[in-house]
């Protein structure tokens, strides 16, 4: 069984050949990095256009990688939200047209159950339930997935992403888009000693904030401009605090929700003191921590296919983006909401 996964919700176009749900052949991922940098974060016009220029080069060297022709694909997954909507257009009208041609199934992709399933292309699947905290530049959240199977939202945040603070710092300090990578190299060099203050979400909810930790960085910023001493201590006293809500907010929900593991994925999850202190926490917890590897961690088409099998079939020309498609949190899904 052969699937192609395409993913174009935000600025990476990427496409991949996964063989019996686990087994990558190809998995090509297209940056655009390069031009965004400019920006200081993802301009939508911009990342559409270029999927439009890309989306057919990268779909046939993922076939070429994987030493597979069109006709052997058997299904087709796709990114249908949540992602910047004419950015995850041109990857559905796509998959839509080949999936119509060849008259074969196509699944739309809930992007976070496909971070999620990264996890499992490395790891054995563990059993329910578990906890799972995907965190990257649109999203940062707890899912619980309970032992009946099904998956909820049990924490989010209430402003930005943590990648999102990660990457606006990054702009505050002029180090450029993405801004993740750039700030944990400087912070190598820096003491994370500076207590920017951070919201802590008093309510007893598992929900982040960190527009506040990113709002005392440009108060700090004002009464200390940065000079190149100080901007490592800078990226690293802000990676300090991002990293300490993450694991806060997850050790809370152990508290509230049995599980037999803990998962880390999405973009920001390719930060080593991130996946170091959960892997810390989950030890202390006498849980296995499974994070996929950096490459797996990003956007990218293996970790779409590898969902579809959480899915159901969808008519093909039924298929529509949706850009704010969510996990629908316990009490919803209870119908208590
Ligand atoms: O999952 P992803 O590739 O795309 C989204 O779905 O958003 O995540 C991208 C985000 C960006 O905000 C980027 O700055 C962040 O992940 N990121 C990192 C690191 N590498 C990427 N954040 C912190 N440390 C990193 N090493
Ligand atoms: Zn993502």
């Amino acid at each position: 069984m052969l699937i192609l996964g395409i993913e174009t919700s935000c600025d990476e176009a990427s496409a991949a050949v996964l063989e019996d749900g686990r087994r990558i052949l190809s998995n090509v991922i297209y940056s655009q990095d390069e031009i965004h940098n400019r920006y200081g974060g993802v301009v939508p016009e911009l990342a559409s256009r270029e999927h439009l220029r890309k989306i057919d080069s990268v779909v046939a060297t993922a076939l070429e990688q994987a030493g597979v022709g069109i006709r052997e694909i058997d299904a087709y997954a796709v990114t249908r939200g949540p992602g910047l909507i004419g950015s995850l257009l041109i990857g559905i009208s796509y998959a839509k047209a080949l999936a119509y041609f060849r008259q074969k199934p196509l699944f739309g992709v809930n992007h976070l159950i496909g971070h999620i399933h990264a996890v499992f292309l490395e790891h054995e699947k563990p059993p329910l339930p578990f906890m799972a905290l995907v965190v990257s530049g649109g999203h940062t959240s707890l899912v619980y997935s309970a032992t009946d199977g099904s998956v909820s939202t049990i924490g989010k945040t209430r402003d930005d992403a943590a990648g999102e603070a990660f990457d606006k710092v990054a702009k505050m300090l002029g180090l450029g888009y993405p801004g993740g990578p750039k700030i944990e190299k400087m912070a190598r060099e820096g003491r994370g000693s500076i207590r920017f203050s951070r919201v802590k979400i008093s309510d007893g909810s598992l929900d982040f904030s960190f527009s506040g930790l990113k709002t005392a960085v440009l108060y700090h910023l004002r009464e200390n401009p940065a000079t190149e001493q100080t901007v490592p201590g800078i990226c690293a006293s802000f990676q300090r605090a991002c990293v300490e809500a993450l694991v806060e907010q997850t050790e809370r929900a152990l508290q509230q929700y049995p599980a037999s593991a803990i998962l880390l994925c999405g973009g920001v999850a390719c930060n080593a003191k991130l996946r170091e202190a959960m892997s810390h926490l989950a030890r202390r917890h006498a849980l296995p921590c499974l994070i996929p590897s950096p490459r797996l961690c990003a956007d990218n088409g293996a970790m779409i296919a590898a969902a579809s099998v959480a899915c159901d079939p969808v008519s093909p020309l039924d298929l529509d983006g949706d850009p704010n498609l969510r996990i629908p949190a316990v009490a919803e899904r209870k119908g208590t909401a």
